[in-house]
């Protein structure tokens, strides 16, 4: 098979990328490890900066999020029994929409299907051949066949554990990572969201978020310890544990049932540079992994995919290779922003293991600093809303 771009990966990075590249007449395939439902059934982010939000609508796949997503203006920050609220609208003009992830891929595979975009689900040793050359070529087995297609580039779009990073040679590829001594144990529930906006809480408990999905959805997250298995946590002990972490007139009125998923995430920060070897660029969970406060991860993966999307349509409408000479530095430009925000937010809210008095002291300092400086709340919202791409 032939095509302009082979696309490795069919999560979100990789299916709008492909979409987008559709707007303009480029033709992809998109490679897929696991099935569709499969990907769907992923619960993660749900939090989308309008920088995203622009590039589904460039993509034609916006109007579910329009009609169903919530917009929101603002977010509360609780500790020690305070809790003051960060405007975003005030600070910077921008609101976040509240959007499930599985939503965005859902939409984006409906376009996709309906332009008859090809997608090959169950794919199984997928291997990139000449990178470094003007004819690069992918190969990958489906139903026990081996397949080989030619193509001008590929897009490593499969996320952290994907072929496509590890296909850069050591000499060239350089990794900088951080882990955090924690999890997230997240749990999603059928019953209405405490509150209207998310709550982000840094108790002596531990960190607690309280986030949604719809008016029926709600989606909690404490953090726990990495050693948790989620069958550890019965869904009453989640929500005790939750109702402590959370300021008591948010407990009160906090509606519980059984949760429909569980899942636990380990928190880590990681960089892989440069983005770009030859002809293959990384997109997304492949280059790059921010801790989810703050929920930048969907959100870099798509910035990446602006760049990398604006470098390709301008090389098919000109032969001009400047965008995507320029793709990993930009990419990573933006990265590094949002690596520092998650990992400051994340160092703010959580308990540390090896936590001193004077490190607490610290969290609490950067937390009234926040709460009663303009400037810090500024930088927080600019940062919380999406730099500009
Ligand atoms: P992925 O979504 O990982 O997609 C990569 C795709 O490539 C997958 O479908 C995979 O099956 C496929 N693939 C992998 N290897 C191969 C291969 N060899 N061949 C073919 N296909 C392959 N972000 C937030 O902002 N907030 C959150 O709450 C949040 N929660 C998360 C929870 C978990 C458990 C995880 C893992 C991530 C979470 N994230 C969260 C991060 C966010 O979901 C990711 O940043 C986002 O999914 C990145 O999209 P992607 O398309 O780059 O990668
Ligand atoms: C969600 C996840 C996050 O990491 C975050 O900062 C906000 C919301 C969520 O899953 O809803």
């Amino acid at each position: 098979m032939k095509t302009q771009i082979a696309i490795i990966g069919g999560g979100p990075s990789g299916l709008l990328l492909s979409q987008l590249l559709h707007t303009r007449g480029i033709d992809s395939i998109v490679l897929e490890r696991k099935t569709k439902d499969y990907v769907l059934g992923r619960i993660r982010a749900g939090v989308l900066e309008q920088g995203f939000v622009r590039l589904l609508e460039e993509a034609g796949c916006a109007d579910r999020l329009h009609a169903e997503g919530f917009v929101h203006s603002g977010t509360l920050i609780s500790y020690g029994g305070e809790m003051f609220r960060l405007d975003f609208e005030e600070h910077t003009g921008t609101p976040v929409i509240v959007y499930g992830q599985t939503e965005v891929t859902r939409d984006l595979y409906d376009a996709r299907e309906k332009a008859g975009g090809q997608i090959e689900f169950n794919v199984d040793n997928v291997v990139i051949h000449d990178a470094d050359s003007d004819t690069p070529h992918v190969t990958y087995a489906v139903d026990g066949k081996q397949r080989r297609i030619d193509c001008d580039f590929v897009a490593g779009c499969d996320g952290f554990h994907g072929v496509s990073r590890q296909t850069i040679p050591l000499d060239v590829r350089r990794e900088y990572e951080k882990v955090y001594p924690f999890g997230w144990l997240g749990i999603l529930s059928e019953t209405p969201p405490v509150n209207h906006e998310l709550i982000y809480a840094n108790s002596e408990r531990g960190f607690a978020l309280c986030s949604m999905r719809n008016d029926n959805l709600s989606r909690y997250y404490i953090q726990c310890s990495l050693s948790d298995k989620p069958e550890d946590w019965t869904d009453d002990a989640f929500w005790q544990e939750l109702r402590r972490r959370i300021p008591a007139d948010q407990a009160d009125k906090l509606v519980t049932g059984p949760s429909i998923e569980k899942s636990i995430a380990p928190l880590r920060s990681f960089v892989t540079e440069p983005m770009r070897w030859g002809r293959l660029f990384l997109c997304g969970d492949a280059a790059h992994i921010v801790p989810p406060t703050g929920a930048k991860g969907l959100n870099t993966a798509a910035s990446d995919v602006h760049y990398l999307y604006e470098g390709l349509r301008s090389y098919y409408a000109s032969g001009s290779t400047d965008g995507i000479d320029s793709y990993s530095g930009k990419a990573l430009s933006r990265i590094w922003k949002a690596e520092r925000f998650s990992w400051w937010f994340s160092s703010m809210m959580h308990r540390y293991p090896d936590q001193s008095e004077f490190d607490l002291k610290m969290q609490v300092a950067d937390l009234e600093f926040l709460r009663s400086n303009k400037a810090a709340q500024k930088a927080m919202a600019e940062n919380y809303v999406g730099l500009p791409y």
